[in-house]
């Protein structure tokens, strides 16, 4: 069996995400969608947050789980036997930020891969920090983030919550 990470910061899970989710979902067996801490950044959501918007968004996969680790990514996907790390590309701009990381961790251990694939169209522009400024500004983010979810994020990132 055949087992795929897919890595990110989530804050929060937006359709491009659950695109990639996807289509890794049909390519792999099983693929796990981890929440790791991004140094370079401050979230906005509570981990638990995070794991909860990501599972009420891919409910419907069978073979899609999700967890959490506090550590770096190539000691989780030893720890769970994944055969490689799947991250999605969206324009140039992600392609030296991903390129550098996918090396860093090969270089910490050499057995484990990355796989890009690229972001469908219609989300090349589309990010997490993205929908958390529209959101905050009161504006319309249903076509950014899975309708499951879409009313809690819209809560949740309403100016004083
Ligand atoms: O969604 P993001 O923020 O682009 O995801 C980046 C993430 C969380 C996958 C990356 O920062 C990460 O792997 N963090 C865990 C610590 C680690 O293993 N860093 C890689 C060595 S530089």
């Amino acid at each position: 069996m055949k087992t795929v990470v897919c890595p990110g910061s989530f804050d929060p899970i937006t359709k491009g995400h659950l695109d990639i989710i996807e289509r890794a979902a049909h390519l792999f067996d099983h693929v796990i969608v981890v929440v790791l801490q991004n140094p370079n950044k401050t979230a906005t959501f509570r981990v638990e947050e995070r794991l909860d918007f990501i599972r009420r968004t891919t409910d419907g996969l069978e073979n899609v789980s999700v967890d959490s680790y506090d550590g770096l990514l190539v000691d989780y996907v030893q720890k769970v036997g994944a055969v490689a790390v799947v991250k999605g590309l969206r324009a140039v701009t992600d392609f030296e930020y991903e390129f550098q990381m996918s090396l860093v961790n090969r270089q910490l251990c050499p057995a484990v891969d990355t796989i890009f694939l690229n972001t469908a169209q219609e989300y090349l522009y589309l990010s997490s920090s993205m929908v958390r400024q529209i959101a905050s500004f009161g504006g319309d983010i249903s076509q950014f983030v899975p309708q499951a979810i879409l009313a809690d994020i819209q809560k949740r990132l309403q100016k004083g919550n």
